[in-house]
This record gives C-alpha cells, structure tokens and sequence, in this order.
C-alpha cells in the first residue's frame, strides 16, 4: 500500500488532536483512501517529548528540518498567527510540499500569496479546519454546494463569544465575570480580544466569501463589532422582545455588491440560529437552486478540530493516489474567475435596531429624543423605560422600524451629545428573517 507521510508544525491542542485521530483511526483512512497515512514528524519549540503512543516519529524543534524532509508529502501547520507560519507555509511550497493549516487569521490576511504559489506548484493547500472547527463546512461550500449561486452566509463562528453570551442569557451573569471563568476553566484564550471584538469571527467570515462569492476580500474589509459591551440589561430586553443576542457573521450577495458584517444581533427566538448555545457554532448558508442549508457543531476542540484536519490529509492522499492533485480548487473556483467586487458601505445598510439610552428621568427628556430620530426619518417601533429616577440615569430602550445605518448614527450622535444622556447608546442591529 502506498505509503503518504506527514509533518506536523505545531504540537498543540490541535497537533496533539491530528496525531490520535491519525493513529487511532489508522484502518478506517487506509480504508477509505487506499493509502497508508503515517506521522512522521513533529516540530514544536515548546514540547521535549512526545507522548509514548508516538514513539516511532521524530520531534525536532526546527521547522525548517520538517519542510525540508524529503520524505515529508504534506506539511500540517498549526502554530498559528501569521509568522512565522506564513514563512512555514510558502517554504513548504515552495519544496513541493502540500500545505494544511487551520490559521484562519494567515489565510484570510495572506491567503493571496498563498494560494497563488500553491496553484503555481501544482500543490494542494486544505483548510476545512480553519472555520467551524470540526464542522465540514469548507467541503461543503466546495463541493457539496458547488452547483449554488450562494445568495448569502450567516453564522455563528465563535465558540467563545457563543459560550459567553449564553452564560449571559441563561444566568444573567455580567460579561467580565463569565469571561473570567472561561479563561481559568482554559476555555477562552488568555487574550481574548480576537474572539470577543469578533475579529476571529471576520477572518472566518472572509474565508468563507472568498470561496462563496469568488471575490477577494479579507477581515479589514468587513465591519465589525464585538459583544464586550453587551450588559445583562440588553439580554433582558432582547428576551422581552422574543429575541437572544447573538454574534452574528452576515454576508448578502446583492450581485454587483455584497454586505459583509460581523456584530451582535438580537436573533428572533424563532428562527434556528437563536438556538445555537454554548460553545457551538453553526453556519447558514442560502443557496439559489438548494435553499437554506444549515451546518451545526464544535467550533473548537482537540479531538474535532483534529478530524477537521485529517479530512483535508485524506482528500490530498487520495488525490495523490489518484494522480488528480488540483482536481478541486483550493478556493471552489478557478484562481482566475476569483476577482474584486464591490462591498456595500456600512452606512447604506438598512435594518431595525435596538437603542438603549442611558439619560436622566426629568419631563421632556422622551420628546426631546423622539424629535431627533424622527427629523432623521427614523420610526419608532416601541419604547420600553426601566429603572427609578432616584437611582440615577435610567435606561430608555427603544426598538425602530427599518432605518439606514447613515441616518441611525446621525442620530445617536445627536442623542449622546445631549446633556440629559449620561453615556453612550448601546445599538444592537435586529435580525430580519426574510
Ligand atoms: N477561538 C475560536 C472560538 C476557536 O472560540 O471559536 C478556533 O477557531
């Protein structure tokens, strides 16, 4: 039986979680392939051994020693951010390596140069675990979608901000305590700013435009905004509403331009998003011939992140065996049909929003505000006032009807300027099921 050999950069939870999958289901992948996939070598900087299960592969602390391998058929980069895995990377294509990796911020940032030295060399670059952890939504965007003009992407790509959120929700705990606890209990990063400003949820969001659209974009082109302003007070409103507040990736293919966002958004309890709990992701995809086509799962996690990863090893080793390396594009379409298109301004944007003004309970104060919305052509859908004047600044929360992003900043700005409001309106754009 033919025999493929892999390198692994990175030893992490994610390497260590490629390496059991590989071993324990040694049988099952020759089965399926035809293909004996063996682990050859590891590089880490941080680890002298390696478990005794894997006594017959070697560890090196040099990368360059793994990419240079001969005998190495596919490099697995999994160290994360963008160098020195970029250097990795087009090294290892550069030696005619097959690349996978599951760096979803190196791809989304640099994966132009990647990709396009890949097709140059003739050699595979796989990613399916770079969104959605373990969730198959990389193939089946490629594959399983490829006869769909995608119409749009929405999804919950954020395990962390997930697992926060529903912790807020369902115990009413404030944001910097639940956050706290998932850090100790491991779960979140020690620097969580990527997952919780919803930076991680862009890289993923580009990624998945890229190969739905056939356009390049990367995160800094999409508007994005975090959860670490979200108050257990916003959660109560949103359930009184009927809603929970989720991150939300939104993408909406007008044709000649595409709306790209990441933000929190109150979900209506209906719709099947707002079911997604805890640590989950799901990502929901609207084809034109398919319909709605919904993809649920562990976002994160050793042993899922790590089957994610040896789905991308066996498609390669089967190619390989085959003799049809490139069959399916790396990025779903051809890298000439994938081209710059047009990405709607925030600003022309139009949905219905949640305001919750924090201002001083004295007479006027409600008509003042409903003047400036209304001179910015903004309907009011409800009011909802909480809170004792004798406490301080109250909240006024209101819900609109259908307004543009342009005249709704216009009018906040308006709004927090007055001397009445004590802080600045929290807005949480609402989710429209169409
Ligand atoms: N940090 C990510 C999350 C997992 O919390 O979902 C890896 O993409």
């Amino acid at each position: 039986m033919k025999e493929i050999r892999v390198g692994i950069i990175g030893f992490g939870t994610v390497g260590s979680g490629l390496a059991e999958v590989l071993l324990e289901q040694q049988q099952r992948l020759e089965k399926r392939s035809g293909i004996s996939v063996r682990l050859s070598k590891v590089a880490d900087i941080h680890i002298s051994e390696l478990p005794p299960q894997f006594a017959g592969v070697t560890l090196t602390k040099d990368a360059a020693e793994l990419i240079n391998d001969p005998d190495i058929d596919i490099v697995v980069e999994l160290i994360g951010g963008i160098e020195p895995a970029k250097t990795f990377v087009m090294d290892a294509i550069a030696s005619g390596k097959h690349v996978v990796t599951a760096n979803k911020a190196l791809l989304s940032q640099e994966g132009q140069d990647i990709f396009s030295a890949a097709s140059k060399k003739g050699v595979e670059v796989g990613f399916e675990a770079s969104v959605g952890g373990g969730i198959p939504v990389i193939k089946s965007l490629k594959e399983g979608l490829v006869a769909n003009k995608i119409l749009a992407i929405m999804g919950i790509m954020n395990g962390t901000a997930n697992y926060i959120l529903t912790r807020m929700t369902d115990e009413g705990i404030p944001f910097a305590e639940v956050l706290k606890d998932a850090q100790e209990q491991g779960f979140a990063e020690a620097d969580p700013t990527y997952d919780i400003e919803g930076i991680d949820t862009a890289h993923k969001l580009a990624i998945l435009m890229t190969m739905a659209y056939g356009m390049n974009i990367t995160h800094n082109d999409i508007a994005t905004e975090g959860i670490s302003q979200i108050k257990p007070v916003d959660i109560e409103f949103a359930r009184e509403f009927g809603c929970r507040i989720k991150l939300l990736a939104i993408s909406h293919n007008h044709g000649d331009h595409v709306e790209a966002r990441v933000h929190p958004t109150m979900v209506p309890d209906s719709h099947l998003l707002a079911k997604i709990d805890g640590a989950f992701n799901a990502i929901h995809f609207t084809g034109d011939m398919v319909g709605n086509v919904l993809l649920y799962g562990l976002g994160a996690g050793k042993m899922a992140t790590g089957s994610a990863v040896a789905a991308d090893i066996l498609d390669i080793a089967r190619d390989i065996r085959s003799g049809s390396v490139g069959r399916v594009p790396s990025l779903s379409y051809l890298p000439e049909y994938i081209g710059e298109r047009k990405i709607t301004p925030m600003s022309e944007l139009a949905c219905a929003y949640y305001f919750r003004i924090t201002a001083n309970d004295e007479p006027g104060v409600l008509s003042t505000i409903a003047g400036i919305l209304s001179r910015n052509g903004i309907s009011i859908e409800s009011v909802i006032q909480k809170g004792r004047k004798e406490l301080g600044p109250v909240s006024v929360v209101m819900r609109t009807h259908t307004a543009t992003e342009s005249s709704v900043s216009a009018a906040l700005s308006e709004i927090d300027a007055l001397d009445v409001v004590a802080a600045p309106t929290i807005k949480i754009r609402m989710l429209e099921i169409e």
